[in-house]
């Protein structure tokens, strides 16, 4: 899958107008509205109206337009119909201008919905199908449901991540785990930015599953670029703005032309294989390629009491274990406070690391240059 268009879209978004322009006139309208009904039916909640419903979603600029009906049926994925069929009942027509939707969909900014764009119920095929008022009252409720699911995609909106992780099944919240509300904690602040998230370990190991938590950042960072690595193969979870990549997160070589072919990263997480060993080998390469202000995250710290993924069942003996490196990472932040004659070789997280938030099976280290300059000799010790 070729991101560059839809990176070149996401970026002109962001810009004024001219260059927005510029841009759609260089991809071309076509391409531009494939982009974005991509997009579109990615957002759209898996319908649950009962009743067959055909939206139809037209895109204009400078006096050419595209065309799309999309079929929502309970149960099933958005559809994109093939061909425009002229007699299909269709429940709302919805216009935008393609700028419009390009900076709804991708846009930093004010959320664009009501007043930047035209609603029209019922535009065309045949009303009179809807024989009695039974049908017509199921046929408009359902039309509700399908025209708001659509409605939605259009704008970037603001899904919380639990119901994201729910929605495309990743068990970062609900049953195993509960780590969505800390994400947010720390994450809320790059949603808008056009970030790029590395994520070790896809999910579904050697079969078809997985993806989930792909879905949930693709979803999450609706400017971003996010990138999954496992093990195995999971081509198959390509789409727009997801990238996937095999690789084995305990080979630093491996990591290092990952890392070096599409980073620097914005977040890093770390869902992989959860060996302590493993952990340890990833953070030690990757936090070079998290950029300042950036977010590694390491997941599933149980696993450090654990003797079946290299862990130890005695905390305080444990030197090896993603516990051991978060409690490194406490003197790495006071470095510069070791009394004179006591001082160590400097480590690259000793300047790199700028905070470590530490919860229930899970860790949030921040990349900043760490040199504040320690508390004076002069003051009383
Ligand atoms: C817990 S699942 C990831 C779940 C996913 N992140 C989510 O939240 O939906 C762990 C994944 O790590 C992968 N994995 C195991 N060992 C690995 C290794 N050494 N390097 C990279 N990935 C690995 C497995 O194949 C599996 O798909």
């Amino acid at each position: 899958m070729d991101d560059n268009k839809v990176l070149r879209l996401i970026h002109a978004a962001g810009l004024h107008e001219a260059e927005l322009v510029a841009t759609v006139a260089e991809l071309g309208l076509a391409e531009v509205a494939r982009i974005l009904i991509d997009e579109v039916l990615f957002r759209a909640a898996v319908p649950h109206n009962h009743y067959p419903v055909v939206v139809q979603l037209t895109i204009a600029h400078e006096g050419r337009r595209v065309d799309s009906q999309l079929r929502a049926v309970g149960g099933k994925p958005w559809e994109l119909l093939p061909v425009a069929a002229a007699d299909q009942l269709v429940a709302m027509r919805i216009d935008y201008e393609a700028l419009d939707l390009i900076r709804a969909v991708f846009g930093p900014g004010e959320e664009r919905s009501v007043g930047y764009r035209t609603t029209s119920l019922l535009p065309s095929g045949s009303a009179a199908a809807l024989t009695s008022d039974d049908q017509r009252m199921n046929y408009l409720g359902a039309a509700t449901q399908a025209v708001q699911s659509i409605l939605a995609a259009c704008t970037r909106g603001r899904p919380d991540l639990g119901e994201l992780a729910t929605r495309y099944h990743s068990d970062k919240y609900g049953l195993l785990h509960w780590f969505t509300p800390h994400y947010e904690r720390h994450l809320a602040g790059l949603r808008d930015e056009p970030v790029r998230v590395l994520e070790i370990g896809i999910g579904g190991y050697n079969s078809a599953f997985g993806g989930g938590s792909l879905k949930m950042w693709k979803h999450y960072f609706h400017r971003g670029l996010v990138f999954g690595m496992d093990i195995y193969d999971k081509s198959h979870l390509d789409e727009q703005r997801i990238v996937t990549i095999q690789g084995d997160q305990s080979d630093p070589d491996s990591l290092t032309e990952i890392a070096e072919r599409h980073g620097p990263f914005d977040v890093i997480i770390d869902d992989g294989s959860h060996i302590n060993e493993h952990v340890r080998t990833s953070f030690r390469v990757l936090l070079a390629h998290l950029r300042r202000g950036g977010f590694y995250v390491i997941e599933d710290l149980w696993t450090s009491y654990q003797p079946g993924y290299g862990g130890d069942p005695d905390p305080q003996s444990a030197a090896g274990t993603s516990l051991a490196l978060l409690k490194d990472l406490m003197d790495s932040l006071h470095y510069e406070e070791r009394p004179p004659g006591q001082e160590r070789e400097l480590v690259y997280s000793d300047l790199h690391v700028g905070g470590v938030h530490v919860y229930h099976n899970i860790a949030f280290i921040e990349k900043k240059l760490n040199a504040e300059g320690g508390i004076p000799p002069w003051v009383p010790r």
